[in-house]
């Protein structure tokens, strides 16, 4: 179903959304391409993780969340996770046709340029990795660049992020056992193909040692989101500085602290209880 009119404004915010703090990853790249747009973030940790849950709950917790952040007037909507995009942004264009939608995919034409040995590693959740929309994009750019992917589903890696484990034995553990085997397996380039991974990144690097090449995709995604809103003249047209403010359908300390340590960031959290959510 096609949503009716919406007008969109220079002036008004831009939303990102997540399964939960996964999308401050993305949001940081926004915030420093684009520096005087204003953001509302919607952290769905209350539903968190996605990665393991069955497509249709995800698909309508994308349409809840973008329902809920248009009636906040945004102007564009950034999928900032690489789970819901696969599963919803699809129906979220066809939804919503006038809004500008850009999705987050693991970056594997990035890495088929990167890797030297020919074999990428991507890291993700179980559910991107078995998409059809992940599989389509593997063989088309398996078959460009005659690279070998392995795919590696990196269950629970999310959920000890969204906890705030970035440095816990157990998250160093779930690294280990995820990233080793692909080393072995003569891998030289790996790709973080969830949001919430590049938290990890240190702990993916002391793994992978520094030849490796990491590759994320919040700084493209960025660079999209700019082209879209120029595209469309839709960028912000105010000098004053943006505001930022965030929501949550988990708890709002868990997301400043998340903010605050990640970002460095003071955001305003406000919960949304999921009754003021239906689409
Ligand atoms: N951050 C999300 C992604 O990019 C999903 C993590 C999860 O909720 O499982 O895929």
């Amino acid at each position: 179903m096609a949503d009716p009119v919406i007008t969109l404004h220079r002036d008004a915010p831009i939303g990102i959304f997540d399964s939960g703090i996964g999308g401050l990853s993305v949001l940081r790249h926004v915030q420093s391409l684009l520096p005087d747009e204003s953001l509302l973030y919607f952290a769905d940790s209350g539903f968190a993780p996605y990665g393991e849950k069955p497509e249709a709950v995800i698909v309508d917790r994308a349409v809840s969340i973008a329902a809920f952040l248009l009636t906040q007037h945004i102007k564009a909507l950034v999928v900032a996770c690489n789970t819901a995009t696969a599963a919803a942004i699809a129906g979220l264009r066809a939804r919503y046709p006038d809004l500008p939608v850009v999705g987050v995919e693991p970056g594997l034409k990035p890495a088929a340029s990167l890797t030297r040995s020919g074999t990428v590693g991507v890291l993700a959740t179980a559910n991107t990795l078995a998409s059809e929309k992940f599989l389509k994009l593997q063989s088309q750019v398996a078959q460009d660049a005659s690279v070998t992917f392995l795919l590696q589903a990196c269950n629970g890696l999310a959920h000890h992020i969204e906890k705030g484990e970035l440095s816990s034995r157990e998250t160093q553990q779930l690294v280990e056992q995820y990233v080793k085997p692909l080393l072995a397996q003569h891998a030289d380039t790996l790709v973080l193909g969830c949001t919430h991974y590049p938290f990890v990144e240190q702990l993916i690097r002391d793994v992978a040692g520094p030849d490796v090449n990491i590759v994320d995709t919040g700084e493209p995604v960025a660079r999209q989101l700019q082209r879209l809103l120029t595209q469309r003249d839709l960028l912000r047209s105010t000098a004053a500085a943006g505001h930022l403010l965030a929501y949550t359908t988990g708890s709002s300390s868990t997301l400043s602290l998340a903010f605050s340590k990640l970002l460095r960031l003071d955001a305003l959290v406000q919960v949304v209880s999921t009754t003021h959510m239906s689409h």
